[in-house]
């Protein structure tokens, strides 16, 4: 050990701590060198948290509280080498006299040993300038899918895949936060670590409300995927006896491994089928999705396979979820919506949630329509892992993460990555002989509507630009429109959303070629390291149109059919970093991140072709 750089560093750590001089009498903290990489770290009265700090181009280092104990876990930590983007807390043994760290990988000249601090505190104050108003983020790290969404006692429970160690993808947790209506979420402690058999990957929980599990009546068991180098891809349980707050995992984990060698296997949803009264678990195969039934939630039996060569082709089938909705709003109608969420496939590229309506009959998915038939559930690129929560009764609410595989971790946020979008209501729809789904913003978010300006109809005519400025007076950038137009001899009515830089959002109808599209091309912050690659779509379809100029994987526009109305309804979500549409009360839904540098405070209709009539537009702010 180089006795002088240790001592060096113990005067740092002890006045990160406060202490003057080198005479610790409080928390104490020891580095001890072995060979050229390995450190282990004795702190003595730890305070809460050992701060590390950490710079996200750095490669991983391994971090591993020691307690002896078989179940000690190693986390993946880019601990600082040259720079310090930014520190997370590393929980320390609560009121115990000492801990011992280890860090595996890291050499002894990197910038972290000057700067790891030992704090009681860890600061959670936002520091992001596009952390959303309305929308749910974690405190702080990084977030993708949501999982594990279950209603029990008046409380949502919103579980995540979360890195609780830096701001890009990781050391999967279950985060967890909790609300009584969707939309104010109280940050939690996560509610299932990764352990010695891998990341805890994507899932659901269910209430056993009969106590099939032997749990107790109303225990919340949860599903997900350990994965790991070393044991591939395995489905494992945890139960929870106190509301969803913690678990235990399931001792005789895992309760369901994959067959023939297969590599991806993953993402568990559950749910109960209570004509034969049982539980089916369906889990995602590579391309096709297994489902498997249980009485007890432990011991699970294969029942079939579905999905080969069904939606956008090939692609690999993620995080499944089957719910039933009634059909023309009949509950003794009811049909099975398939989700399943494809990556890449997004038209875009990318990630993206597709659907699938038919018929379940407790063994085998039954589709309606044919393999090749596409249907999404959002039409943006930022829409991805949607799964629904469960015991909410009649109502079905799916929560997707809100961006993209492409491009998620380089968006230009820091202290945390990644935002849900709004929580959705779905319902089936008709049109032309085929059922769709629609999804609306859950109606709880209409609480969060703050000042209203009402801007009275007024006809649009062609060529002619119609500005409102501004759009909101103290316009922080979180904002719902809600407006209607009505069709008239324009071949294209739309509006731009923009700020005095210029940066601009545009929706419009192009009605000749029945499209509706958002352009995000020039909405802000676009070139933040997402490859730029000219043309790059992964799945191209004939119904593009080559008036749409795609750039590269952010700076583009997302389209979606549109149906010939004599009017359309838009509702308009848009906050911090994302524009979500809802037109014809969410037929079409579509989801897109922004990055402006400053709100958009201006709105300027126009059309092309003619005229049509903006039959007034509601501008509420949003606010919590
Ligand atoms: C989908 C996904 C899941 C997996 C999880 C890992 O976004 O790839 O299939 O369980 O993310 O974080």
């Amino acid at each position: 050990m180089k006795t002088s750089i240790f001592y060096a560093m113990l005067c740092a750590l002890a006045l990160a701590l406060g202490l003057s001089s080198c005479q610790m009498s409080k928390s104490e903290l020891k580095l001890e060198w072995q060979g050229d990489s390995l450190v282990v770290i004795h702190i003595a009265n730890p305070p809460k948290y050992l701060l590390l700090p950490v710079e996200e181009n750095a490669a991983e280092s391994q971090v591993r509280l020691d307690t002896g104990g078989a179940a000690d876990t190693d986390m993946d930590v880019r601990l600082a080498q040259k720079k310090v983007d930014y520190f997370v807390p590393f929980e320390l043994p609560a009121e115990a006299k000492k801990a011992t760290v280890r860090i595996d990988r890291i050499a002894q000249n990197a910038l972290c040993w000057e700067q790891m601090k030992l704090s009681d505190t860890f600061d959670t104050v936002n520091t992001d300038r596009f952390r959303p108003v309305y929308h749910h983020t974690p405190l702080y790290g990084w977030m993708n899918d949501a999982n594990g969404l279950v209603y029990k006692g008046g409380e949502y429970h919103l579980y995540f895949q979360y890195n609780p160690y830096g701001s890009i993808w990781g050391n999967m947790h279950w985060g967890h936060s909790v609300s009584k209506d969707l939309m104010h979420w109280e940050h939690r402690a996560p509610a299932i670590a990764r352990d010695t058999l891998g990341h805890i990957f994507s899932g659901s929980s269910v209430v056993d409300v009969d106590n099939t599990s032997g749990y107790g009546e109303g225990t919340i068991v949860a599903f997900y995927t350990s994965a790991s180098d070393k044991n591939g891809q395995i489905q494992c349980m945890a139960y929870s006896r106190d509301n969803g707050n913690t678990y235990t995992k399931y001792e005789k984990n895992p309760i369901l491994t994959p067959f023939d060698g297969l590599k991806d296997f993953r993402d568990p949803k559950v749910f109960w089928y209570a004509p034969e009264k049982k539980w089916i678990m369906i889990v995602s195969a590579d391309k096709e999705m297994c489902f498997y039934a249980s009485r007890n939630l432990k011991d699970w039996t294969y029942l079939s396979v579905w999905g080969e060569g069904y939606g956008v082709q090939p692609r690999q089938f993620e995080c499944p979820d089957m719910v039933q909705l009634p059909v023309d709003g009949n509950r003794s109608r009811m049909k099975w919506v398939m989700i399943v969420n494809v990556n890449p496939g997004c038209y875009f590229g990318g990630s993206a949630t597709q659907y699938f309506v038919g018929d379940f009959d407790g063994t085998h998915f039954i589709c309606d329509s044919p393999k090749e038939t596409v249907k999404w559930l959002d039409w943006g690129k930022d829409h991805y892992a949607a799964v629904c929560f469960s015991n909410t009764g009649d109502r079905v609410i799916a929560v997707p993460w809100m961006s993209n595989w492409q491009y998620a971790d380089v968006v230009p946020t820091r202290q945390f990555r990644s935002a849900n979008a709004l929580p959705r209501e779905l319902t089936l729809y008709r049109q032309d002989g085929e059922l769709y789904v629609s999804a609306i913003p859950v109606k709880e978010v209409q609480s969060l509507r703050k000042e209203m300006k009402d801007i009275p109809a007024f006809t649009v005519n062609a060529d002619k630009e119609y500005p409102i400025t501004p759009l909101l007076d103290n316009n922080k950038g979180a904002y719902e429109l809600s407006m209607r137009f009505t069709v008239g001899t324009a071949g294209v009515m739309g509006f731009r959303l923009s700020n005095e830089k210029d940066e601009v959002v545009d929706v419009y109808f192009n009605l000749p070629e029945r499209k509706f599209v958002m352009d995000r091309t020039k909405s802000g912050i676009v070139d933040f390291g997402c490859k730029s690659r000219p043309h790059a779509l992964e799945a191209p379809d004939k119904r593009m149109s080559a008036s749409i100029n795609y750039i590269d994987d952010f700076a583009l526009a997302t389209w979606a059919p549109v149906v010939e109305a004599p009017s359309h309804s838009l509702d308009i979500f848009v906050d911090k970093c994302s524009v979500e549409i809802f037109l014809d009360g969410g037929r079409v839904a579509m989801t897109n991140l922004i990055f402006p540098n400053e709100p958009y405070n201006r709105i300027s209709f126009y059309g092309k072709g003619g005229s049509y009539e903006v039959d007034g537009c509601k501008v509420y702010r949003l606010g919590m």
